[in-house]
């Protein structure tokens, strides 16, 4: 799939901007604070309908204005579609092809986009909350009804903190009630351990080989650490999940609120079995997030059949020559690539050679060399 064009209205920097792109790689160059990044975010916007460094959507429209809109024209399967999203301080629409779509699991679930971003590096240094919030977003792309089995999730978890502070206090003492709310809370738990779990393995069977390829180094993979010893398979999630509910019933009473469940989840790093993000260089976990996200490529490749759009922001800049040419082999010229930089000499002639350049000043484009 391809974003054959964008137009975007009063999106951070941007007041008026339409674009056409290549259907293979895309560079778009220019000093700092320019827009680079903010293009990116405009494709990463339009594609997941949220943006992938801010919450807050109000700091997405250009402060002169109080609405802002993105639109573009998606190539899937030999069919186009027209995105669209508008925004303004209250809430954001969402169309495809003239349709209103209310559902955003309906949305996001058209096109897929795999974005790296300095900020990424957080990722390993970071809280667990967003470790989990990266696991959402991305698994959302790759299972469909993820994101409706999280929100469910979340919903029970309301309820049964609420409940369980209603214990605590002695307003309550039915626990049927409880009981009732346990169980579908441990159903949809289950689910979410799996699915997680599933996800992590198969970010495995990549991870190692595209570290080594990048770094030279073997020996790199996530550990999923959850409350639970072992996520095989779901009768066995589900059978301790709910042996630890029981045993641990009372002390939940008295925090008034969940103390288990895949809210508590996290994510580590490990290279040659020691954790990065107390021994990893800088280097080190960059290359360990570009290696997860080029491992999230070959998932979409291998068991969905996609090739998801790629955005790089930045990756070029702190990657040694060596690096940047091993990664040049998981750019391949049958994807989109999206690829910012303040200095095209950063990047190699070959790559040069194959791309639309791009040239972005103070929100404007003031150059365009197509590929030859
Ligand atoms: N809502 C907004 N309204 C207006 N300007 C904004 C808004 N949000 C961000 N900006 C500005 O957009 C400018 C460009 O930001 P952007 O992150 O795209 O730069 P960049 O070209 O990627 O630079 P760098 O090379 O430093 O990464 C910044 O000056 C920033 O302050
Ligand atoms: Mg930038």
């Amino acid at each position: 799939m391809f974003l054959k064009s964008i137009k975007i209205k009063n999106f951070r920097n941007y007041e008026s901007l339409s674009l056409d792109f290549f259907p293979g790689i895309n560079i778009i160059y220019g000093n700092n604070a320019q827009g680079k990044t903010n293009l990116l975010e405009s494709i990463y916007f339009l594609s997941f309908s949220k943006s992938h460094r801010s919450f807050i959507d109000n700091s997405l429209i250009n402060e002169k204005y109080n609405e802002a809109y993105i639109s573009g024209s998606l190539c899937k399967d030999d069919t186009l579609y027209k995105l669209e999203i508008g925004i303004d301080d209250k809430k954001k629409k969402l169309k495809i092809d003239q349709n209103e779509i209310k559902k955003i699991s309906d949305y996001i679930s058209l096109s897929n986009i795999i974005i790296f971003y300095p900020e990424d590096l957080n990722l390993i240094k970071g809280s667990p909350k967003d470790r989990r919030h990266f696991l959402n977003s991305e698994i959302s792309q790759i299972y469909g009804n993820y994101l409706d089995v999280v929100n469910d999730y979340n919903k029970l978890l309301k309820m049964r903190n609420d409940y369980l502070k209603k214990l605590q206090i002695g307003e309550v003492v039915d626990l049927n009630y409880f009981d009732i709310l346990n169980k579908y809370f441990i159903g949809k738990a289950t689910d979410i351990y799996i699915i997680r779990n599933k996800f992590i393995n198969r970010l495995n069977e990549f991870n190692n080989k595209i570290y080594l390829d990048i770094l030279g180094r073997d020996g790199f993979y996530i550990k999923y650490v959850s409350n639970l010893s072992n996520i095989d398979n779901s009768d066995s999630v589900r059978e301790e999940l709910e042996n630890i509910l029981e045993k641990e019933r009372n002390n939940e009473i008295k925090y008034g609120k969940t103390l288990f469940g895949p809210h508590r989840d996290d994510i580590e790093f490990y290279l040659d079995n020691k954790n990065l993000k107390y021994y990893g260089s800088q280097g080190q976990q960059r290359v360990a997030i570009l290696a997860l996200k080029l491992a999230e490529l070959e998932i979409f490749k291998k068991y969905k059949k996609i090739q998801p759009i790629l955005l790089l922001d930045d990756v070029f800049s702190e990657l040694d020559d060596i690096k940047k040419n091993n990664l040049l082999k998981y750019i391949s010229n049958d994807l989109q690539v999206f690829i910012t930089t303040t200095d095209l000499d950063s990047i190699s002639p070959e790559l040069l050679c194959q791309a639309k350049k791009i040239m972005i000043d103070n929100a404007n484009v003031v150059k365009i060399e197509e590929v030859e």
